[in-house]
């Protein structure tokens, strides 16, 4: 596991997330934020290589998840929140394989607000992501006002992206606002270009991301790099307890 950034509570590691329980204080983690490996094969032509995502594949990915998540689960707090992104064929493979380790409460609906791949004449456009929300214990209370399960955000366009299915930072930092106290810790064990990390700067929460591929994680590095330089860093809390920082490992 190697350490890629390490500031403002923020830490990016490039490894497999399966090795990761070693760096994170066992019952820490507020918030599992995560848009793993879909379980899907994304082939389409000219864009197979492109959109090929690590451990995918049919079932591969639910399993990587499942292994993931499974030895991650003594990090996590008794009233941790789970918001795991799923694709609308998978999403009830990964209920069924991680409903064992948080109750499931909602299924979240990301609108994307128009677009989306697929046969224009005989399908509806696939313009949204399902989220599920589970919860340890009874969970904490989501902050704030009470609001509907569809989330509507402009997806990252192509223009902007820099690796496939990068998620909108705007969509990241609502959902750690509602589900991740002030100085809460955030985990990604699935960071790709590390938007969750970006989200989790922006609203001063502290988070761990893990990313496999070298070229990915240093698309994140940089990436986390060009936010700090820009002054773009949210109310940073300090955290509540040396312990409960979670952060165990030395830059
Ligand atoms: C769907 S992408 C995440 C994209 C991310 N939400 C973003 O906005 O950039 C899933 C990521 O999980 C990574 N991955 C797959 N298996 C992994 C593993 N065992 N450990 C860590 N990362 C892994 C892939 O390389 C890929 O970048």
């Amino acid at each position: 596991m190697t350490v890629l950034f390490d500031r403002h509570g923020v830490k990016l590691l490039q490894g497999d997330c399966r090795d990761v329980l070693a760096c994170v204080e066992p019952r820490t983690v507020d918030m599992l934020l995560t848009d793993p490996p879909y379980g899907m094969a994304f082939e389409s032509g000219w864009t197979a290589a492109k959109l090929t995502v690590k451990s995918d594949g049919v079932r591969q990915g639910v399993r990587v998840v499942r292994s993931a998540l499974n030895d991650l689960q003594p990090t996590f707090h008794p009233d941790m929140h789970a918001l795991v992104f799923c694709h609308w064929e998978s999403w009830p493979d990964f209920y069924d394989n991680l409903c064992h380790l948080f109750s499931v409460r909602n299924a979240l609906v990301w609108s994307k607000s128009g677009g989306g791949m697929g046969d224009l004449r005989h399908e509806y456009a696939k313009d949204y992501e399902i989220i599920l929300f589970g919860a340890c214990g009874r969970g904490r209370e989501l902050a704030g006002q009470r609001v509907g399960a569809v989330l509507s955000h402009k997806r990252v366009s192509a223009a902007e992206r820099d690796v496939p299915f990068q998620k909108p930072v705007g969509l990241l930092a609502e959902l750690i606002e509602r589900h991740a106290p002030p100085g809460g810790l955030v985990l990604d064990p699935f960071v790709g270009s590390g938007s969750t990390l970006v989200a989790a700067l922006e609203t001063g929460r502290r988070a761990i991301g893990v990313e496999l591929d070298a070229e990915r994680a240093e698309i994140a590095r940089a990436r986390l790099e060009r936010w700090c330089a820009q002054g773009r860093l949210g109310n940073a809390t300090t955290p509540r307890t040396q312990e409960q920082a979670g952060l165990a490992l030395e830059p």
